[in-house]
């Protein structure tokens, strides 16, 4: 088993990375938590694939199992699934000395971590991401939310879990799709922080061989996203540096509704747009968003939009909860394995798309 431990002043947690981890579950629970009621939160997708594994692994190591299953989707992080699951979990009779898992992707942790979080004013949980981009990005780091109709992860907290348990065996029954939409994630991890990651993904034959190597490529994300987070855990420094390609890709994202680009594809296409101006404006070393759109196309992710309307993406861009009104702080690399970030006035912003 390969173990990182996220240090932070108030709290240290374990990640836990091995292949088949799901099956024994129950007794690596059993090391860290001594009560006996266990909440699952999951949804309908992952619930027929792993369900029965955790809660029988569970259930053989002595724990009381509730399973609340929700739709699959990011229309479940909204405030009346936070509803419906404190209103089970209440059923289920669940003190602040039990715990909750989130068995699923981005969306059943971020709301599970956020209904842990207030839920008797905190509850433990437990992460066991079932998504390559859940694996290696967001059960990572404690930020937790539910969406509003306004906006995604408008109400939200940093809550961290006591663990994360990593099985990248489940990530074979992920669709390419998603498979490739954590990809634009890793790929990410590569641009900012390690050359070398970004040259074996360069170097993989195929979806085959990265799967082959997948656990490795884990623990690479995971150990920086681990110096990242407990060098600026609120994120008002080092962290805004995981954002690249997020400032125009949540743009796209939002121009789409939602509907047409995977969170991971659209930061693909932030990726590339905001290096290719770099790179033109003499900021980013030349060949870099070159490097970067020959990766997303073996990746199968889009690189561009056709057609892309500039000014709404500006627009969307100015609404950005994260984007006060006068300056933005952009992501841009100095070369693939180096970024860092720069404060613009919000009115440069359109030398970058
Ligand atoms: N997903 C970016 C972060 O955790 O800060």
């Amino acid at each position: 088993m390969n173990n990182i431990v996220v240090n932070l002043s108030h709290k240290s947690y374990p990640l836990y990375i091995k292949r088949g981890l799901i099956n024994q579950i129950g007794d690596e629970i059993a090391k860290i938590y001594t009560g006996k009621k266990i909440a699952i939160i999951t949804d309908e997708n992952v619930n027929a694939l792993y369900g029965k594994v955790v809660e029988d692994s569970l259930k053989n190591s002595g724990f009381n199992i509730k399973t609340v299953v929700l739709k699959p989707g990011e229309r479940s992080k909204s405030v009346e699934s936070l509803l419906e699951v404190y209103d089970k979990l209440l059923d289920f009779g669940i003190t602040r000395g039990d715990i909750i898992i989130a068995l699923g992707g981005g969306v059943i942790g971020d709301l599970t971590g956020f209904a842990a979080s207030t839920l008797l004013r905190g509850i433990p949980f437990i992460q066991i991401p079932t998504s390559l981009l859940a694996q290696i990005d967001s059960s990572i780091g404690g930020k937790v939310a539910v969406d509003l109709p306004k906006g995604k992860n408008l109400i939200g907290s940093f809550y961290h879990p006591e663990a994360v348990f990593i099985d990248p065996n489940v990530l074979n029954t992920l669709s390419t799709k998603f498979l490739h939409d954590g990809m634009g994630e890793v790929i990410k991890y590569g641009a900012i922080k390690d050359a070398d990651l970004f040259r074996k993904l360069e170097n993989f034959k195929d979806d085959h061989d990265l799967l082959a190597n997948i656990d490795e490529v884990i623990y690479t994300c995971c150990s920086i996203k681990k110096v990242v987070v407990e060098k600026d855990e609120k994120d008002t420094g080092d962290r805004m540096m995981l954002n690249f390609g997020h400032t125009i890709g949540h743009s796209i994202e939002k121009y789409f509704n939602f509907e047409k680009y995977t969170h991971g594809e659209a930061v693909s296409m932030g990726m590339y747009l905001i290096t290719t101006k770099s790179e033109a404006l003499g900021i980013t070393e030349k060949n870099s968003a070159e490097r970067i759109k020959n990766l997303l196309i073996k990746y199968e992710l889009p690189y561009e939009v056709k057609n892309l309307d500039k000014s709404k993406i500006l627009e969307t861009i100015a609404f950005d909860k994260k984007n006060n009104k006068d300056n933005i702080n952009i992501i841009l690399l100095n070369k693939i394995g180096d970024a860092f970030i720069k404060k613009i006035k919000s009115s440069s912003m359109i030398d970058y798309i």
